[in-house]
């Protein structure tokens, strides 16, 4: 169990927290001498599962970015996530309790419908209020639309920024940065999503997934012709409800290159909830 633990943890973590568990500056935060390794063991097998984002402290450190779960994609079992929090919880200097398979299996259970990575606020930990004042949060138009710009965006990421002259959210390139929106919606519904972006030939191809609280949309991005040839293109639908909704998008998986330069993300209602996913 140890052995494995230390094996999918070289595997599946140590590229970011690095094999010392120590984390690296704009990286990870350190896995040795957490709180949130050594507390409960429900919330990191959550954090493992789903992933996290936005503002957290660690070690009195503050960091705002974004982990990608790794529960979903197949390819580790609750045996092995088990194996890798018992691991580090008895690594770098902490001394705490093993963590059994029952408590990872029971997690994922007990979030089936979950896809959004977790907040430190949600996780009720050492986390930072959600400056509520400083969240833009974006307005529907009168027929419901809502337009969620570049420079609307919160920016959970190593190499993302907001490109205010170019008004573009870019360069795309890290497979854990993220975009994130507050919006607001004037109905619970289906909502067609639409993308202002381009990409070139050569970059096309990534997979990516655009979740809201309640749903999740996965898509490939296709060419434009060139990174100077903006287009709007259709990709599915998202269901979102009343009021304020959160919705991220991100890379799906493995980016090779560079997944694309969004300018803009618009959403359309369409009509009553649980239709496409
Ligand atoms: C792609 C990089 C990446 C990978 C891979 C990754 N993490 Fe993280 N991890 C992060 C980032 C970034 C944060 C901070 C997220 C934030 O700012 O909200 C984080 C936060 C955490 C935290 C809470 C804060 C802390 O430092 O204690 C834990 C626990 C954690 N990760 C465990 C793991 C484990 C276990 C694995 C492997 C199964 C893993 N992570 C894989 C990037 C990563």
């Amino acid at each position: 169990m140890a052995k494995l633990g230390s094996t999918k943890y070289a595997q599946f973590c140590a590229s970011c927290h690095q094999p010392h568990g120590g984390g690296a500056p704009g990286l990870a935060p350190p896995l040795g001498g957490s709180e949130w390794v050594s507390g409960s063991p429900e919330r990191l097998a959550k954090i493992v599962l789903h992933g996290l984002m936005g503002p957290i402290k660690v070690r009195d450190k503050e960091w705002d970015l974004h982990m990608p779960g790794l529960g979903f994609g197949g390819a580790i079992d609750d045996q092995e996530i088990a194996a890798i929090l018992t691991f580090i919880r008895r690594a770098w200097g902490n001394h705490a309790d093993p963590v059994a398979t029952s408590v990872v299996s029971k997690t994922r259970a007990a979030a089936a419908d979950r896809k959004f990575p977790w907040t430190a606020q949600e996780l009720g930990g050492s986390g930072i209020d959600e400056k509520s004042a400083d969240l833009n949060i974006v307005k529907s138009k009168a027929d419901g639309t809502i337009i969620l710009t570049a420079k609307l965006a919160t920016v959970l990421a190593i190499k993302l920024r907001c490109h205010e002259d170019l008004d573009i959210l870019g360069p795309w390139v890290v497979q854990s940065d993220a975009a994130l929106w507050h919006l607001q919606a004037l109905a619970s519904g289906l909502y067609q999503v639409q993308l202002l972006h381009a990409c070139d030939d050569k970059n096309a191809g990534n997979e990516f997934v655009v979740e809201t609280d309640i749903s999740q949309l996965k898509g490939k991005i296709g060419s434009t012709g060139g990174f100077d040839q903006f287009k709007e293109v259709e990709i599915g639908a998202v269901d979102l409800k009343e009021g304020t909704n959160r919705l991220l998008m991100r890379p799906a998986g493995t980016l090779t290159g560079e997944l694309v330069d969004l300018r803009e993300i618009l959403l359309r209602p369409i009509g009553e909830a649980g239709g496409i996913r």
